[in-house]
């Protein structure tokens, strides 16, 4: 049967293995998928390890960047993004990198929520690796603007330079930005710490602004309370991000596309009872 991981340190928490197994049962697949907890600093041994009989792999906190190291070939997206998180062997028996991450966002905010992003004015809080991979996906749906807002204002500046020729992005602190926008999607880790970036009330235009956390946990996260709490038109959270993501790299894997909607369903219900 073909194998598939996903990486991690630490893993335990992985709904990967779930939603993979969901998805090979909706469309009569059949692969085992695990997660795979590789040292700190045996990543690429653990991952070479796993190739000897493995088909592909998932790769999550902190090993995103080291894979895009590791592998002998990148897709366009994910050379774009410096970071993988889905690796594939190949007939040849090389190592393909991909990152479904950005695709994954813009289709759970697109298709899932109904979110329009052409003309629209976009806010990012944060400047890490997942707005690296969110960045060129969101821009292809030509927004008005990209604002990437970060308390490190220097990693703002440094990827809206590196994009600006994708669209019209630009690098701001938190401080700066009164204006109400479109949507604003948080992709700091401050969620993680139950903090709320510092950012003005004044962006969320009660009724009309999206605001979406790329973290989801059971209870709403600090932003999601912040922009229910301000009347925001849609308050979304990143389990349906991490789905689609999924997909996306079932797909690259298996050449079918998985309906997420149940699987997010169930998702949803596990998530509530904790
Ligand atoms: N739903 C999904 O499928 C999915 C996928 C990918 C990521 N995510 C989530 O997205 C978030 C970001 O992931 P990442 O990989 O980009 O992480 P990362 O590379 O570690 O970047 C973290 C970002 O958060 C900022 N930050 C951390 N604590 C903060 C605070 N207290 N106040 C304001 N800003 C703070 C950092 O700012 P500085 O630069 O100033 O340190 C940085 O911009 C995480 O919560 C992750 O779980 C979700």
């Amino acid at each position: 049967m073909d194998q598939y991981v996903v990486f991690g340190n630490p893993i335990g928490h992985s709904k990967s293995p779930l939603i993979h197994r969901l998805f090979a049962e909706q469309t009569g697949e059949y692969l085992e998928y695990a997660t795979l907890l590789a040292p700190l600093d045996a990543f690429s041994d653990c991952a070479w390890g796993f190739f000897k009989q493995g088909s592909g792999a998932n790769v999550t906190v902190p090993f995103k960047e080291e894979a895009y190291r590791l592998c002998d070939s990148l897709t366009p997206r994910a050379q774009r993004a410096g970071a993988v998180n889905t690796l594939s062997k190949l007939e040849d028996g090389t190592l393909q990198g991909d990152n479904t991450d950005g695709a994954g966002l813009v289709r759970d905010l697109t298709v899932n929520a109904g979110v329009e992003l052409a003309g629209k004015r976009i806010l990012i809080l944060g400047a890490g690796g997942a707005v690296r991979g969110v960045l060129e996906p969101l821009l292809a749906h030509q927004p008005q603007s990209v604002v990437v807002a970060n308390r490190t204002v220097e990693k703002a500046e440094q990827l809206a330079h590196e994009f600006d020729e994708l669209g019209p992005v630009v690098a701001s602190g938190f401080a700066w930005l009164h204006e109400p926008v479109d949507l604003i999607i948080n992709a700091t880790s401050a969620s993680l710490a139950g903090e709320l970036p510092p950012i003005a009330d004044s962006l969320v235009e009660a009724g009309r602004t999206a605001c979406y956390d790329m973290m989801y946990a059971k209870a709403p996260t600090p932003f999601c309370q912040w922009a229910a709490n301000l009347g925001a038109a849609k308050v979304l959270d990143g389990l349906g991000m991490l789905a689609e993501q999924a997909a996306e790299a079932f797909f690259i894997w298996r050449g079918v596309r998985p309906d997420t909607a149940p699987v997010l369903a169930e998702l949803r219900r596990q998530l509530a009872r904790g």
